[in-house]
């Protein structure tokens, strides 16, 4: 069983409404690339991006879990969803933007299997298509690895219960718990380990520059990433 089967059926309660971050994204494609048509999305999830892009472009997506896939194509009856695993993709054809994000790249532990994506990203985009991918930064790692565990009530009457610690080998540990409501019978315990890792900015970069012609780095929260960056956006044109 591929992670995310577990907490599939919650996973878009559990985000909310995403809207602003769908929007940011929609702008630095509209930047970067205002003529595109064509978005591969890399771990696509239950396809909340691809979504709100459809009016727009011609979408294929991609991710390792069948239950996401499952719950995107509910969604998403038109776009051509695939199972597989993002740093070994060969679909033989090229797109104008290949896309990575709400930190997936940071479910792959090690920079090698990065640099795979990066290599994939790019051998999937026509010339001077653009790659987009955001990572949680490894500030924003240690910062939820002290955060004390936390629980929210979504959709009807679930429990959702956080804890993320870190892990002796450097990765962070999600442990995701899921208290499902059934009424007069009481709970039902989902139970998942989601394990993510980053690297930092400037291996990044270095590693992009390699591969791209222009690399653009942005932080939806400041005027330029610094070390207190959480998040960041990375815009690379083949
Ligand atoms: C945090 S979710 C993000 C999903 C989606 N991008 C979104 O914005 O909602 C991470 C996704 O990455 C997928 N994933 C993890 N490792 C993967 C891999 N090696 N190849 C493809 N998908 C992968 C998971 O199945 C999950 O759907």
């Amino acid at each position: 069983m591929a992670t995310y089967d577990i907490f599939a059926p919650f996973y878009d309660a559990v985000q909310g409404d995403r809207a602003e971050e769908i929007t940011y994204l929609g702008s630095l494609i509209e930047r970067h690339h205002p003529r595109a048509t064509t978005v591969l999305e890399l771990a696509c999830g239950t396809g909340s991006v691809m979504e709100e892009l459809e009016p727009r472009y011609e979408l294929t997506g991609v991710d390792l879990s069948e239950r996401m896939l499952e719950l995107a194509a509910q969604k998403l009856p038109r776009a051509r969803l695939l199972q597989a695993d993002m740093a070994r993709l060969d679909l033989g054809e090229t797109f104008d933007v290949v896309l990575c994000v709400y930190d997936s790249i940071n479910h792959l532990l090690s920079f090698e299997q990065w640099e795979a994506v990066f290599d994939r990203a790019r051998d999937h985009l026509n010339d001077r298509g653009l790659f987009v991918f955001d990572v949680n930064t490894e500030r924003r790692l240690a910062l939820l690895n002290e955060r004390p565990a936390w629980a929210h009530w979504f959709g009807d009457g679930n429990l959702l219960v956080m804890d993320v610690t870190a892990s002796g080998d450097g990765t962070s540990v999600w442990g995701v718990r899921v208290f499902e409501n059934l009424g007069r019978s009481g709970y039902r315990l989902h139970s998942e380990e989601i394990h993510e890792v980053s690297f930092p900015l400037e291996r990044i970069k270095a590693s992009l520059s390699e591969r791209y012609r222009r690399v653009w780095a942005y932080d939806a929260q400041r005027a330029r990433p610094t070390s207190r960056s959480e998040r960041l956006h990375f815009v690379c044109r083949k």
